[in-house]
C-alpha cells in the first residue's frame, strides 16, 4: 500500500511541489544524491574511486515533453563526460542514461529525437574511453529503450542495458541480451506496474532475479548485478564462482549498504555505485522511499527532529 502511494506520489506534481518546496527534505535527499552540480559529482566520484570501487553517474532528470530540456540534458552529460576525463576518472566511471530524460517522450518524433540525442552522448564516451548504460523505466517504454538500445549498439557495441526481474517477459529478454559484448544490469525493478506484465509478489520477484541472472551468468556476456538484497548478492556470488571476477560486476546506489559495497570490493569483486546528481531529484528520491518504509520514518523523524 505504503509502496504504491510513494511510487504515485512520484509521479504526482501537486505532491513534488509540497516535497520539494520543504526546506528540511535536502538532509534526507543528501543521504542518496551526490549534490546539485557537476563539481559535487566528480568530488564524490573521485572519492569512491580512491575508496576502490567503481561508479556510474546519472544526471537526474526524467520524462521531460520539451525539446530544449532534452539537449540541455545532453549537454549536461557532455559536461560530465568532459570534466571526468580532466580528473582522470573515465577508466572507472562511466554514464546512465535515461531515455527519458533526453527526449522519449517528446510528442512528436520522440524515440528519433531519444536516439540522437543517446548518440551523442556514446559518441562522447567513446572519446574519452568510457561507456554508457540506458536505465530503463517503466513497463510502457521497455520495447522502445531495447529498440534504441540495438540501434547504438551497431556503432557503440559497448553500450548497457538494464532489465527489471519484476517484469514476466525479462526472463526471455535475458536470453536474447546474453551474448559475447553485451552488458546487462540486473535490476528487481523501481515503478508501479500492473499484474498483466509484472510480478506482483516480492518471492515471485525474487524467484525470477534468480532466474534471470542464471541465465547471465551462463551466458557470454557481462553481468552487472544490481541489487542490495543480500540472498541476491549472495546467489550471485555463488553463481560467479567460475567466472573470473572481470567477468561481472555488483552494482548499487549511492547512499545504500555502503558497508556492504566495501566489504565485497575487498573481497576483490568489481563494485560500481550508482552516484545520480542534480537538482531534478523528486521522482528518484520517491522511488528510494518506496524501496525501503524505513526510510520513510526516517524522512518523517527528520522533518519532525531537524
Ligand atoms: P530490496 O528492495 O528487496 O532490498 C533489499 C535490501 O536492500 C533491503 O532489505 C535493505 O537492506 C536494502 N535496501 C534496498 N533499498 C533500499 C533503500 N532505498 N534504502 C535503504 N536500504 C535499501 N530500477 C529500475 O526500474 N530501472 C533502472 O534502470 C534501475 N537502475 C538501477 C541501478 C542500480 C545500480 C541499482 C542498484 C538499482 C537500480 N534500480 C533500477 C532500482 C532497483 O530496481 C530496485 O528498486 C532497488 O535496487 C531495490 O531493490 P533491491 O534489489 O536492492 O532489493
Amino acid at each position: 500500500m505504503l509502496r504504491s502511494a510513494l511510487l504515485a506520489a512520484a509521479r504526482s506534481g501537486a505532491v513534488r511541489g509540497l516535497v520539494e518546496r520543504t526546506p528540511l527534505t535536502r538532509p534526507v535527499v543528501r543521504r542518496f544524491i551526490s549534490g546539485d552540480d557537476v563539481d559535487a559529482a566528480v568530488a564524490t566520484t573521485g572519492e569512491l574511486l580512491a575508496d576502490g570501487r567503481y561508479v556510474t553517474l546519472d544526471h537526474l532528470g526524467e520524462d521531460t515533453r520539451d525539446a530544449a530540456q532534452a539537449t540541455a540534458t545532453v549537454e549536461a552529460y557532455l559536461d560530465l563526460l568532459r570534466r571526468l576525463e580532466l580528473a582522470g576518472h573515465t577508466g572507472r566511471a562511466e554514464v546512465s542514461v535515461k531515455l527519458s530524460a533526453v527526449g522519449q517522450f517528446l510528442p512528436v518524433d520522440g524515440e528519433k529525437t531519444a536516439l540522437e540525442n543517446a548518440r551523442r552522448i556514446c559518441a562522447a564516451a567513446g572519446a574519452v574511453g568510457t561507456t554508457v548504460t540506458l536505465d530503463m523505466e517503466d513497463h510502457t517504454t521497455t520495447d522502445s529503450t531495447l529498440g534504441i538500445l540495438r540501434e547504438l549498439r551497431v556503432d557503440f557495441p559497448w553500450v548497457g542495458a538494464v532489465l527489471q526481474a519484476y517484469l514476466k517477459r525479462t526472463e526471455q529478454d535475458c536470453r536474447d541480451l546474453a551474448h559475447a559484448g553485451s552488458r546487462v544490469r540486473l535490476c528487481k525493478g523501481a515503478y508501479r506496474e500492473p499484474a498483466a506484465v509484472a510480478f506482483q509478489d516480492k518471492a515471485e520477484v525474487d524467484l525470477s532475479y534468480v532466474r534471470c541472472l542464471r541465465v547471465l551468468m551462463e551466458g557470454s556476456g557481462y553481468p552487472m548485478v544490481a541489487s542490495h538484497d543480500p540472498r541476491l548478492v549472495a546467489i550471485a556470488g555463488e553463481l560467479a564462482s567460475r567466472r573470473p571476477k572481470s567477468s561481472y560486476e555488483f552494482q548499487m546506489l549511492y547512499g545504500i549498504r555502503p558497508e556492504e559495497q566495501r566489504r565485497l570490493a575487498a573481497e576483490g569483486h568489481r563494485v560500481r555505485v550508482y552516484v545520480p546528481y542534480g537538482d531534478e531529484w523528486y521522482g528518484y528520491f520517491m522511488r528510494r522511499l518506496a524501496e525501503r518504509p524505513a526510510n520513510v520514518g526516517f524522512f518523517l523523524r527528520s522533518l519532525i527532529t531537524t
